[in-house]
């Protein structure tokens, strides 16, 4: 049920009050507080078991509340900003006054976006101010992309939860740090790497990404409770079957490639053929496997251009080694 006008003026309330509200936004579930309340942002940190040094973005409701929270905006941020606000792209810049350090983890920059949902924009503008959201998930698992999610993931411990559909985008947003001379990616997510070149008018430095095989370099992060194994293509079916042979639970991401071919597994997700339609599925999906007891999900990395940059790297932060 998508959240009504007093869902929303109840929602800006519980901010008001330095309550904890979840709310949806085009990426993922965002669960906020006021950002200039630092009690009620530590309450983020404990309900998501969070470390404290972990940086939250700052959602705003204008692209022209920008100043208010930030110093020194360069023109390469003004021109991103026109761009893509109301959308899935977060900037970091030079931390303002107004921003509190418990929201940065300490930084002298903060990440702050226009999310681009209508009921985020209704709650935002509601209430006025920047509300810092992380995801609303427990720290290091799977995103949530409907109400029900964050209701699973963190029961109680969310004041309100305001409903707005499964997200559009599926994963999160872009972050481009422009806060220091040349700007550069820190984390793939709804807007693409080519979209952002093309407005720039020239390349962009993207994170590091390691070989599929290679374990250690990327902890766990985005994960879902089965271990996620990531092999060729082309493989997918052949060591997933092998895998379940052995006595394991084997849940899949199949690519599209395979069709409607048959495979001997405990549960299969065939995946769409558009970047987007699986984007958008992705935390579902590997939440589904989860559900129907898989204890390893096969997985191959997609191409990685457009959307596939951002599903890749989830992809392979679920696969990275896990915590003790
Ligand atoms: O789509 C999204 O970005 C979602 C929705 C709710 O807006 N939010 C989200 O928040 O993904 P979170 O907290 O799960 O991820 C924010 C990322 C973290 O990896 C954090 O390290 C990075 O943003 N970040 C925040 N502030 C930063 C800063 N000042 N410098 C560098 N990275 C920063
Ligand atoms: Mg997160």
């Amino acid at each position: 049920m998508t959240a009504t006008t007093s869902d929303i003026e109840k929602a800006a309330g519980v901010l008001r009050d330095g309550g904890l509200v979840a709310l949806p936004t085009e990426t993922v579930y965002g669960l906020g507080a006021n950002a200039e309340d630092p009690v009620a942002v530590s309450r983020i940190f404990q309900a998501k078991g969070r470390p404290p040094n972990h940086p939250l973005i700052v959602h705003l409701g204008r692209a022209e509340q920008l100043d208010d929270w930030v110093e020194d905006v360069p023109a390469t941020a003004r021109l991103l900003a026109r761009h893509f606000w109301p959308g899935p792209l977060t900037l970091v810049l030079r931390r303002g006054r107004r921003v509190p350090l418990e929201a940065t983890g300490g930084l002298e920059t903060v990440a702050v976006r226009v999310p681009d949902h209508p009921v985020a924009l209704a709650l935002l503008s509601a209430f006025g101010g920047g509300v810092t959201a992380p995801s609303a998930n427990r720290f290091g698992s799977v995103s949530p992309t409907t109400a029900q999610h964050v209701r699973t993931e963190l029961g109680d411990a969310v004041d309100f939860v305001l409903d707005g559909g499964p997200c559009d985008v599926g994963v999160e947003s872009t972050i481009v740090d422009v806060s220091g001379g040349t700007p550069s990616i820190l984390r793939p997510g709804g807007v693409t790497r080519e979209a952002l070149e093309e407005v720039l008018g020239h390349p962009l430095a993207v994170p590091a990404t390691s070989s599929v095989r290679v374990p250690g370099q990327h902890p766990s992060h985005y994960a879902p409770r089965a271990r996620v194994v990531l092999v060729e293509p082309e493989k997918v079916v052949v060591e997933a079957e092998q895998a379940q042979e052995l006595g394991h639970r084997v849940g899949v991401l199949l690519p599209s490639s395979f069709g409607d071919a048959p495979v001997k597994a405990h549960a299969v997700v065939r995946l769409p053929g558009s970047a987007a339609a699986y984007a958008r599925g992705l935390y579902g999906f590997l939440r589904e496997l989860d559900e129907q007891g898989s204890d390893l999900i096969f997985a191959s990395l997609p191409v990685e251009e457009g959307l596939g940059l951002a599903i890749a790297n989830r992809l392979r932060r679920a696969a990275g080694p896990r915590p003790a």
